[in-house]
């Protein structure tokens, strides 16, 4: 399902340097991704940390969750988007997602908005923004902070700008399997610039690390003074240079990946368009996939395990990326009545759709999906 882009000379080239230098923690290299990443995706205020978990943990810590208060969020996801709300004494409060798109359904999300939610999360499905205007004008009209866990979905766009542009926080992840991968890694992008001098301080034991840096990003030792403390315990979440540098590597050849992933999802959307054995999902008409997967929607006629152990039988990789996170049994305290998570979660299988595809390899997986789906159907 999963391959990573590596630019093994260019990427030996740039941790090369840093293992030279003798400087492997977060400096030169550090400042340098992430001035790339912030230019590729067109924002103002973006931070790289060590991993989409810790961005997600920063913005909750911000939004202020913390014990007593509420967080909505969807359950079909990694359980990295929901395990730091757990961790900061939150509580989870499951919102339940339209079954046809995957995404948080914002008329559940206002359902159950009490005085004590504190944060209304949504995840990118796939790389498929939610219905980010709704999202975004629900949490102006309640004074609620919005937190996008685009890790799945690098590059993807509402209305021809970046999806951070729609939510107060955006975290992305640069984990070994994501369109970008700097080996572990992640980006927290604050729309607000207070919010985001606040999570530099954060990520970094509540102290800006920026602040003891020259302009290339160079340390220059410690440094105090009351304005770079966040006043409050913050985390060791930064990103090293080694990881940044395996990321620099990765910033020219980004352009033809997003492209690829996105030229193989319009073929399976083609596939999958006139059949009644399998349904492509909703993708709204302001958004841009960066198609991380393909996930469509097995028909009720179809016995969706039955056609992945076949695929899987003829070497393709489909199955199911995440599980719903209310079944785990961690996550047991917050159940919820989630007939779309239900439905969603019985019916979903996921294709590869990456850029080590050729249309070839596409038309062929969806030829084999719709030939196996027909075998199954009861
Ligand atoms: C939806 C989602 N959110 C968050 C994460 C966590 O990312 P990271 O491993 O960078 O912490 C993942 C990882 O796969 C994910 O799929």
């Amino acid at each position: 399902m999963f391959k990573v882009h590596m630019p093994v000379d260019e990427a030996l080239k740039e941790v090369r340097a840093v293992l030279e230098s003798g400087f492997v923690n977060e400096g030169v290299q550090v400042t340098q991704f992430q001035n790339a990443v912030r230019d590729y995706l067109a924002v103002d205020n973006l931070i790289l940390m060590n991993s989409c978990t810790s961005a997600l943990t920063v913005a909750y810590k911000i939004a202020g969750v913390k014990p007593g208060a509420e967080v909505i969020t969807s359950p079909m996801t990694c359980i990295a988007s929901n395990t730091p709300i757990d961790n900061l004494g939150g509580k989870i409060v499951w919102a339940d997602i339209d079954p046809s798109s995957g995404s948080i359904n914002p008329s559940d999300i206002e359902r159950k908005i009490t005085d004590k939610t504190k944060a209304i999360v949504y995840v990118a499905w796939a790389g498929t923004p939610c219905d980010l205007e709704a999202i975004d004008s629900l949490g102006k009209k309640y004074g609620i902070v919005t937190i996008q866990d685009a890790a799945h979905a690098f590059g993807a766009e509402w209305n021809d700008k970046s999806i951070a542009s729609y939510a107060d926080f955006t975290c992305y992840s640069f984990q070994a399997i994501k369109h970008l991968s700097s080996g572990d890694g992640g980006a927290l992008v604050c729309r607000n610039e207070a919010d985001y001098l606040l999570a530099r301080k954060l990520k970094w034991f509540g102290y800006d690390r920026e602040a003891t840096k020259d302009e290339k990003g160079e340390w220059k030792g410690q440094r105090w003074s009351a304005d770079i403390e966040a006043g409050e315990v913050g985390y060791k979440f930064n990103m090293n240079n080694i990881a940044a540098a395996i990321g620099i590597a990765q910033m020219p050849h980004l352009d033809r990946l997003l492209a690829a992933h996105r030229s193989n999802g319009s073929v399976y959307a083609t596939a999958f368009k006139d059949t009644s054995l399998v349904h492509a999902l909703t993708i709204p008409s302001s958004a841009r996939s960066s198609f991380w997967v393909y996930t469509a929607i097995t028909d009720k006629s179809v016995d969706r395990d039955a056609l992945i152990e076949k695929l899987n039988s003829e070497g393709i990789a489909a199955g199911l990326v995440h599980l719903s996170n209310d079944v785990y049994t961690a996550f047991k305290p917050y159940s919820a009545d989630l007939p779309g998570v239900r439905a969603f979660g019985e019916r979903q299988i996921s294709l590869p759709c990456g850029w080590w595809l050729s249309e070839d390899d596409c038309k062929h997986i969806a030829g084999r999906v719709l030939a196996l789906a027909e075998e199954t159907r009861h």
